[in-house]
């Protein structure tokens, strides 16, 4: 069999004189539409480079002769979205709060606008679904710790509760009857024992019996004789087994010993009127709001 000659061998390229162990390196064109390609990509990166922000600075990058910007853009597109809600945002800025609910224009603008507002500025300590979690209150049920109207409602929102940015913040405070002394540890215990006989829970008899009176000379001015609590002060019920912080003994010993300090920003620096209109709308129709 006789070996075919190949063309390359036939058209007798040349060599770049290169050669590893007997094997030459031809010294072939690139393909032309190759170099046509690399050239186009040149100019091409070259006009970019002239028209559109490219070479990256300090601070930034060279601007391009279009003046392009991906920020520009985006500016432009929140400006649009503003100006196409400036007008019912201003009503719903200045509606009267239990207003709102019987338009069904302004209300249905206002939960969409609330419950984003929710999902960027709330869940961290809310949770997405606003169910709460331990000292984050539940705001989905009918259980409110400072009120569960829609002007109660509007009024923690923009002010929070026990910051110190805001002098109209909701505020009071449960003393460490542990802590500071307040209370002998026997008498703790007996408390301890009536708040879980309060919430129909197992209690000791003898304790809970002495506990009644620790409980109302020590906490029935917050949570009321009957421990079903004080939306003035923000102190919880403590009669239902709704729970911000714990109802089993050790939570509740806990509590009693060392106090709570539940702190909620205020919103009125951060939010405008009509966010937190609607922020207090989205919360008031979520299924608790009176
Ligand atoms: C940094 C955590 C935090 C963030 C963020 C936060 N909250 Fe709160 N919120 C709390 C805490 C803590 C309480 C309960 C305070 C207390 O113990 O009284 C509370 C209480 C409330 C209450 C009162 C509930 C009741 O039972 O009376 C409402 C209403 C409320 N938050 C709405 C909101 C809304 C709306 C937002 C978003 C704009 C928000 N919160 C953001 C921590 C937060
Ligand atoms: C000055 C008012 C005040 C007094 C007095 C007071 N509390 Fe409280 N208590 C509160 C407030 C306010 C809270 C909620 C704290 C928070 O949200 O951070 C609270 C919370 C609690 C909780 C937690 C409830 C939960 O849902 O987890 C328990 C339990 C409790 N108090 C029991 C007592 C007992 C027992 C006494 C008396 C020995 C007492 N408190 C006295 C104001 C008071």
């Amino acid at each position: 069999m006789s070996k075919k000659p190949t063309k390359t061998e036939k058209k007798e390229v040349e060599t770049t004189g290169h050669s590893w162990d007997g094997i030459e390196e031809y010294n072939n064109p690139l393909p032309r539409w190759w170099l046509w390609t690399l050239y186009a990509t040149i100019v091409f990166a070259i006009g970019y480079v002239i028209a559109y922000p490219a070479i990256p600075l300090i601070n930034g990058a060279t601007p391009g002769l279009m003046g392009w910007s991906t920020r520009a853009d985006v500016a432009a597109e929140i400006k649009a979205y503003d100006d196409a809600n400036a007008e019912i945002e201003a009503q719903l800025a200045s509606a009267d709060l239990t207003e709102i609910a019987s338009n069904p224009e302004l209300n249905s603008f206002a939960v969409n606008a609330g419950s984003a507002v929710f999902q960027t500025w709330c869940i961290q300590c809310h949770g997405s679904g606003a169910a709460g979690n331990v000292g984050f209150p539940n705001l989905l049920d009918d259980d409110w710790l400072w009120g569960g109207n829609i002007e109660e409602i509007h009024y923690t929102i923009t002010h929070g509760i026990r910051n110190e940015d805001d002098d109209d913040a909701r505020f009071s405070e449960m003393p460490k009857f542990g802590a500071d002394e307040l209370l002998e540890k026997e008498e703790i215990e007996q408390v301890v024992n009536h708040v879980l006989s309060l919430s129909g829970q197992e209690f000791d008899a003898d304790l809970a019996t002495a506990g009644a009176v620790v409980f109302e000379d020590n906490c029935s001015s917050c949570h009321g004789e009957d421990g079903k609590g004080d939306r003035d002060q923000g102190a919880p019920n403590l009669t239902d087994a709704i729970w911000l912080y714990g109802g089993d003994k050790d939570t509740i010993r806990q509590t009693v010993t060392y106090a709570r300090f539940g702190v909620m920003p205020t919103w009125a620096s951060r939010l405008s009127e009509s966010d937190i209109r609607a922020v207090a709308t989205y919360v008031h129709q979520l299924g608790g709001g009176e």
